[in-house]
């Protein structure tokens, strides 16, 4: 479950229940986050390159939080998002 953060050129391998927010940190990959990973704050969206499939599906709050803020049908909150196959991401400030 390899999560790559593009352009940066980064990895990390996800365990199991892990999120995106996790591979980023093991990965050295600097992604927003300021509520704690529960959800709320959407620093952590991040944008969906590939193996959008090997995510688990929004949570209730990632919804709620999507649908305020506009998120487009590729963006996900990474604290949020529990990986459980081969994803690239990237976000508008790497
Ligand atoms: S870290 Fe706040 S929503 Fe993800």
């Amino acid at each position: 479950m390899r999560v790559t953060f593009k352009p940066l050129g980064t990895a990390a391998d996800a365990k199991a229940n892990e999120t995106i927010l996790d591979a980023a940190r093991r990965a050295d990959a600097p992604l927003g986050n300021s509520c704690g990973s529960v959800g709320v704050c959407a620093r952590c969206r991040v944008q969906v390159l590939s193996g959008t499939e090997n995510l688990r599906p929004p949570t209730t709050i990632e919804i709620r939080v999507a649908s305020q803020r506009g998120f487009a049908s590729d963006e996900r909150l990474a604290c949020q998002a529990v990986v459980i196959g081969d994803v690239e991401v990237t976000t508008g400030y790497w």
